[in-house]
């Protein structure tokens, strides 16, 4: 594997298992020899690159690993609990699990404009993140899931570079970063074949700031669990309806408006939950998926009855542009 974040012209694309098996023993080789004995720090989002990354260096160096997986209250049903069943149970991780529900949530109590929202999830995450690594000892590595895009984007100054950066100076880690070369593709086709769930590994792009920007304006409690449980029920039907992998993006947004609704014979005062699925390439430009009619009644009649709050379901139909894939 070159060195360096310039991907060379000649490096064959990681297409097939066996390329994949090629790439893992390569890498494990020269995990071990550049960490040594030495400890490895990770942030594990249970997203795709942060989970090949933590399961290529449980391969390599075992519980020399430790991934701290911060819960910040944003994530989708079940996901935390993945992370734990996965790398704790099944992998045999060194894992710290941290539950800082309450303090994201109470920093963005009252806060509705989205890029103050994303400016305090990113703030605490650093801090949850530091106050965990200041916690353990003899660390001198930081892993991370950068991958090629990443590099591309931060050195075109299309974006800062999500992953490096953030934690103090004098937190002086050496970077570890195993799939910097790789494109997205690839680095499923390396967590498959290191042996971690399809879920995980072809899941849909999920934004940082998880389902935060999908409670639009001030997030409550209450709304967000509207949020993340019609989340789920959207998930749940599109896997039973053989559209999962097939559809590139799909989620629901509550918004924070109410509307008359009847139920019991007695007038609600409730949200509305609305459906967004779309299909792109590079999300520059979203085209809007054509759902099956019998499909959305489906996901009605069962958030209708089972997300508390809720008295109607609606579905976006704008492309990006002029929508942005997400409401915030
Ligand atoms: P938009 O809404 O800009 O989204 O059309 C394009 C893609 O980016 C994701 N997205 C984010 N990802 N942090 C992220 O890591 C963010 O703040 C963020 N905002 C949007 C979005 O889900 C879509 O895939």
């Amino acid at each position: 594997m070159p060195q360096g974040n310039v991907r060379p012209q000649d490096m064959q694309r990681i297409t097939t298992p066996a390329l994949a098996e090629r790439f893992i023993t390569e890498q494990i080789a020269e995990l071990r020899q550049q960490i040594g004995t030495g400890k490895v720090l990770l942030a594990l989002s249970g997203g795709v690159d942060s989970s090949v990354v933590a399961a290529l260096l449980i391969r390599a160096v075992g519980k020399q690993l430790v991934c701290v997986h911060v819960n910040h209250g944003l994530l989708r049903k079940g996901e935390p609990e993945q992370v734990i069943s996965v790398f704790r149970g099944q992998l045999d991780a060194n894992l710290i699990y941290v539950d800082a529900v309450d303090r994201f949530l109470d920093k963005l109590a009252g806060v509705s404009d989205p890029e103050k929202k994303r400016k305090i999830i990113g703030d605490e995450f650093i801090r949850v993140f530091e106050e965990e690594a200041r916690k353990l000892e003899g660390i001198s590595f930081l892993a991370q899931g950068t991958i090629y895009p990443d590099i591309l984007e931060s050195k075109d100054g299309i974006k800062a570079h999500h992953n490096v950066g953030g934690l103090p100076e004098d937190m002086n880690f050496t970077l570890v970063e195993p799939v910097k070369l790789l494109f997205k593709d690839e680095v499923r086709m390396v967590g498959k074949a290191l042996g971690l769930p399809d879920n995980m590994v072809y899941r849909q792009p999920f934004p940082g700031p998880g389902l935060g920007v999908r409670c639009v304006g001030a997030i409550t409690r209450d709304r967000l669990e509207a949020v993340r449980e019609s989340d789920a029920i959207l998930r749940e039907e599109f896997a039973a309806a053989g559209l999962e992998g097939k559809v590139w993006q799909y989620f629901t947004v509550v918004p924070d408006i109410k509307s008359t609704g009847i139920r019991d014979n007695k007038r609600t005062w409730d949200w509305p939950v609305i459906l967004r699925a779309v299909n792109s390439i590079d999300a520059t430009s979203a085209s809007v998926e054509e759902i099956p009619y019998a499909l959305f009644g489906r996901i009605t009649s069962r958030i209708l009855k089972e997300v508390k709050g809720v008295n109607r379901v609606l579905y976006d139909l704008s492309p990006k542009p002029v929508a942005t894939i997400e409401w915030e």
